[in-house]
């Protein structure tokens, strides 16, 4: 008998190349920026607005390079039918979503799917700095909304 699980385990961690970053929820962007900069030193890297996501966000990071770094993704509602205000509305800011980088994100979400995990899109939306985003369910992954992010130069 094939082992099937762990083949697609094995798969995946080809294919996941680690925690790219930490989404936070947050109401006000400019507020959590002044608190999480002067809590942990980090600096905004980058940010930008996604109106497909409904989200004005910040990405920050140490101060001296972001290669290789986990960071930190605050992410603010755009309008009241924004995901990110849903969950302001149900649960308050706080942790929202853990992001990991993969190398490919198309045979990633086939290997997830074969395995008859869910995801949240039929395929992959732009995310953060022209990325390609998609989201596993929370309801099988353990309780925790996991974005998979391919990075343009991945
Ligand atoms: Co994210």
């Amino acid at each position: 008998m094939e082992d099937a699980p762990s083949r697609i385990g094995q798969d995946l961690a080809d294919l996941v190349l680690g925690i790219d970053h930490v989404g936070v929820a947050v109401a006000n962007l400019d507020e959590a920026v002044r608190r999480f900069e002067a809590l942990l030193g980090l600096r905004v890297v980058h940010a930008e607005r996604n109106d497909e996501q409904g989200v004005v966000e910040a990405m920050l990071a140490r101060p001296e390079g972001t290669e290789g770094q986990t960071q930190l993704q605050l992410l603010a509602p755009l309008g009241s039918d924004s995901p990110v205000a849903r969950f302001l509305d149900r649960r308050g800011p706080g942790l929202q979503h853990l992001a990991v980088r993969v190398r490919d994100i198309d045979r990633a979400t086939a290997v997830l799917t074969d395995r008859g995990v869910r995801l949240i899109y039929d395929s992959p939306r732009t995310g953060t700095r022209g990325s390609r985003i998609n989201f596993v369910h929370p309801t099988d992954a353990g309780g925790v909304l996991i974005e998979l992010v391919e990075h343009p130069h991945s």
